[in-house]
């Protein structure tokens, strides 16, 4: 890795647009078998349509190169390199024998569930979030358990009250916690954060905290990496992490799961044995390596830029489009736009955003409850992309007015 020291500080470039088309992208190759028609701007699933940083880039090049790609364990220098990371982002310091690693945070989510519930158990999400959430509950045969984000003022917040009923009431054992939130793009706040761990504490809860947007967080707002807000979470925590979203890698396929219990840890290495599954893809350790150790400025710059999208957002939905709120995301590159003013049915408004806008986002109804008359729009794409998307959809609103 040491070559790659040497890459200059170059200016990022996120305005061009890089052609993904016949890259196998499940963002723009396959409008056909998501029954979309072609042409639309694609802005829905959550991956970034930036080149990821150079170093990666390099990385992966020089691991191509070699020629051999045989089973592959993470490089010596990978923990330290992952630890350097963390206390430098969110004070957070992890211990080696917490760490183990899946392909994916979805996979690590569902081995959570398997590893710390049985069949018919209840396992609370808070909708509207994330859909494999509440897929790798009911695909496994467990209870799902729903507490509704709710707003207050101009913001989700958790229903405290709520959450500690259906916990009790349901026999909860487990938590699938998103932090920062996908899709409504909270940034939970130490207190919130507190909270919930407190209730799930005290009734003896398990967390799965999916921190995999931990790394977008804008201006006035921290992340809290939940190992850090209190050791007796240390009990009944796993973290979920990733370079996945944070480096544009998702493709790769690497996430660093910690969990300080001994016992919880056995649990999960029990059911990851099960699975069958051992080391990572070859290109993922070395493109992990490569994003952590060198990523940092190219992150920083990319958050400069994806929050102006989001500010951009903002002043273009005041200012051109009437009938449709926006959520300012403090974190995450998800805008979560509120459609209901319009009053459309569902077959309207996928007729507004798909054939009218010509835009592919994510329907607010995959989120669960609280999504009708949502849309998830993905702005982690050059801004010249986004002010079309914009426009297209500021037409489509204005035709429908007439
Ligand atoms: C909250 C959240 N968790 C997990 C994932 C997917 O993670 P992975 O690809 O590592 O399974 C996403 C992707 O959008 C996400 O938003």
């Amino acid at each position: 890795m040491g070559d790659l020291d040497n890459i200059t500080d170059c200016k990022y470039d996120f305005d061009s647009i890089t052609d993904r088309k016949g890259t196998g992208s499940l963002k723009h190759d396959c409008a056909a078998e998501r029954g979309k028609p072609e042409g639309l701007i694609p802005l829905w699933v959550a991956d970034m349509d930036f080149q990821v940083p150079p170093e990666v880039i390099a990385a992966l090049k020089k691991t191509a190169v070699h020629g051999i790609f045989g089973y592959t364990e993470p490089y010596p220098e990978y923990f330290g390199v992952l630890c350097d990371w963390f206390k430098r982002r969110s004070g957070f310091v992890p211990e080696r024998e917490w760490h183990i690693q899946t392909p994916g945070i979805v996979f690590a989510l569902a081995e959570c569930v398997k590893a710390f519930t049985k069949e018919g158990d209840a396992v609370i999400i808070q909708q509207p979030v994330y859909y494999p959430f509440s897929e790798v509950v009911v695909d496994n045969d467990r209870r799902l358990v729903n507490s509704a984000l709710v707003v207050r003022g101009a913001q989700y917040t958790a229903d405290f009250d709520d959450f500690e009923k259906q916990i009790v009431e349901n026999e909860v054992k487990l938590f699938l916690l998103c932090s920062p939130h996908n899709p409504v793009g909270r940034v939970w706040t130490k207190d919130e954060l507190i909270r919930m761990g407190e209730i799930c504490l005290k009734h003896n809860v398990i967390i799965a905290a999916d921190e995999i947007h931990a790394n977008f967080v804008f201006s006035g707002h921290t992340h809290h990496n939940f190992l850090t807000l209190d050791k007796r979470f240390h009990a009944i925590t796993v973290l979920c992490t990733s370079p996945g979203k944070t480096f544009n890698i998702a493709g790769l396929q690497l996430s660093d799961i910690f969990i300080p219990d001994p016992a919880l840890k056995e649990k999960f290495l029990r059911e990851h044995r099960r699975s069958g599954y051992s080391q990572l893809n070859t290109f993922a350790h070395s493109g992990a390596l490569a994003a952590y150790k060198y990523g940092g400025n190219w992150l920083d710059a990319l958050l400069k830029y994806l929050e102006a999208n989001r500010d951009f957002i903002q002043r273009y939905i005041e200012q051109n489009i009437h009938g449709i709120d926006f959520f300012l995301p403090e974190g995450t590159y998800l805008a979560w736009l509120d459609f209901r003013k319009l009053n459309l049915t569902y077959k309207e408004q996928k007729e507004l955003i798909i054939n009218k806008a010509g835009l592919w986002l994510d329907s607010g109804l995959i989120f669960g409850h609280g999504g009708a008359g949502f849309e998830r729009l993905n702005f982690a794409c050059p801004r010249v992309l986004l002010e079309q998307a914009l426009e297209q959809l500021k037409n489509a609103v204005d035709h429908i007015k007439k």
